[in-house]
């Protein structure tokens, strides 16, 4: 499968177009249902401001939002975007809780600060400047607060191409290749969780398959 991924040719385009044309293509793209494992560890967490990196059509941020997370969800493309803001509308949330934003990571700059920055596939077979990203935003984290990214640890076997972690998007990491390219300073960031979890999954052609993740959660010291 990984083999594929690596001999099979890299989408053109840039990563805005890519993810645009993606999402503009079909009307809706993901379950609209919040990632289980997202789910399951910020259960435990006390609600506070949340930041979704690559939110998509906002599922993930809008669930917080329900649990009292002061939500905003930010993803490179427009339609998503519009999508995620007409389904909080829908389910009366308004920007003070569910807010969303369309920009490209890799140049976004925000000067709030966050209890919580959460990041569910934030994976792409076009350039994603993902370990940047991640280390950039998580200067905006506060004190106590945490870091949980969730990514493919392999490829779903019914992807396209093979590629949603992609050559751009930083392939498929194990927990301890997520924390490498992290880089972070071990005093100020605790490890909570590093581990890979597996979930049973259906696929576009209705097949089911068991899906590895990859689970990292981090919590500032200091
Ligand atoms: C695999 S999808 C995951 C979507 C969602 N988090 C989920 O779990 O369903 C990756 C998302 O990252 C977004 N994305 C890719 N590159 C980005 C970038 N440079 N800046 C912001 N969002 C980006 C895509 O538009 C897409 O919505």
């Amino acid at each position: 499968m990984l083999d594929r991924m690596q001999t099979e040719p890299r989408p053109e385009g840039a990563p805005v177009d890519f993810w645009e044309e993606r999402y503009a293509g079909t009307t809706r793209i993901w379950s609209g249902s919040p990632n289980s494992t997202l789910v399951d560890v910020v259960s435990s967490l006390e609600p506070g401001r949340a930041l979704d990196l690559g939110c998509g059509e906002g599922a993930d941020a809008i669930w917080l939002a329900q649990q009292g997370w002061k939500a905003t969800g930010v993803d490179i493309s427009a339609t998503a975007v519009a999508r995620a803001r007409a389904a909080a509308s829908d389910l009366g949330l308004d920007e003070s809780r569910a807010r969303f934003v369309a920009a490209d990571l890799s140049t976004w700059q925000s000067e709030d600060a966050y209890d919580l920055v959460t990041a569910s596939f934030l994976q792409s077979p076009v350039a994603l400047s993902r370990p940047e990203i991640l280390r950039s935003v998580a200067d905006r984290i506060a004190q106590g607060g945490h870091l949980l990214v969730i990514s493919h640890a392999a490829a779903p076997p019914w992807s396209r191409h093979h590629h949603e972690g992609g050559h751009g998007g930083g392939g498929f990491p194990t927990p301890a290749e997520e924390l490498a390219g992290l880089d972070f300073d071990d005093t100020e960031w605790a490890t909570v969780i590093a581990e890979v979890r597996s979930r049973e999954a259906v696929g576009p052609d209705g097949h089911e398959a068991a899906l590895d993740d990859s689970v990292v959660l981090l919590r500032r010291m200091r």
